[in-house]
């Protein structure tokens, strides 16, 4: 298709988006669900956005963390999770949760957490030191779910992107069959157009979480699943 093409199409899709929309990020929580790892103590999803997952997480761990760098974001986060009593959210970047202190020497949470989640988040960050700080983080056994987007760049990525653009419609339809007539959402969260394609990111993935499990996914996405040994 023409890059013509594709922009009206890309439009088109919008538009029926904004009249039957679903989340393309929450569709993936019951997947998050079904990969939990065997032991519970602490989960930590980074980038918690307004802290849907975290509150999805929160009846399965004895304690959960969610870490976003926007402030707005913590708080929409930590309205939600207000009453779950076993969920904080904070101001901590990866690379302070992975020294276990917070930028003005105050304790930070557990070092050690038996699942990291990262939710349409690893295209906002640089990947390779994410994932080097990610293996800090996880405890051994502990799992790293991650829902990710990536630029198409292959025939193959143009070719689940089509596969996406025409199932978005049907899942759009069971999911809210009625017409939105609120108009076009405004994205509640920062977004990022990602940049890394799914060839390379796996590259990196492959080198630094050996035996990785990467997989294209309908809706524009991928995940990547990794358990650590032991
Ligand atoms: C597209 S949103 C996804 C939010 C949420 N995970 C969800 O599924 O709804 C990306 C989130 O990553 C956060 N973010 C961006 N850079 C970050 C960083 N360096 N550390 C933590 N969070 C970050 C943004 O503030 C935003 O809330």
């Amino acid at each position: 298709m023409s890059v013509t093409g594709r922009r009206v199409a890309g439009r088109a899709l919008r538009a029926f988006n904004d009249r039957h929309p679903w989340s393309h990020n929450d569709h993936f929580h019951p997947w998050i669900v079904s990969r939990l790892p065997r032991r519970r103590r602490a989960a930590l999803d980074v980038g918690c956005g307004q802290g849907g997952l975290a509150a999805v997480l929160s009846p399965h761990f004895d304690e959960v963390v969610g870490v976003d760098a926007d402030p707005q974001m913590r708080r929409d986060a930590a309205r939600r999770c207000a009453d779950l009593a076993n969920v904080t959210i904070v101001d901590l970047s990866l690379e302070h949760l992975g020294t276990g202190r917070a930028p003005d020497g105050r304790p930070a949470p557990p070092r050690a957490f038996d699942l990291v989640t990262m939710v349409a988040v690893l295209h906002h960050l640089d990947a390779a030191d994410a994932l080097t700080q990610v293996r800090r983080l996880l405890a051994p056994g502990g799992r790293l779910l991650v829902v990710g987007l990536a630029p198409p760049a292959t025939v193959r990525d143009h070719a689940w992107d089509l596969a996406s653009a025409v199932t978005n419609p049907v899942i759009g339809l069971i999911r809210h069959p009625r017409p939105s007539t609120a108009g076009p959402p405004v994205d509640p969260f920062p977004v990022a157009e990602p940049t890394m394609p799914f060839d390379e990111l796996r590259a990196l993935v492959e080198t630094m979480l050996p035996g990785a499990r990467m997989r294209r996914r309908l809706g524009f996405r991928h995940t990547i699943e990794w358990q650590v040994p032991g």
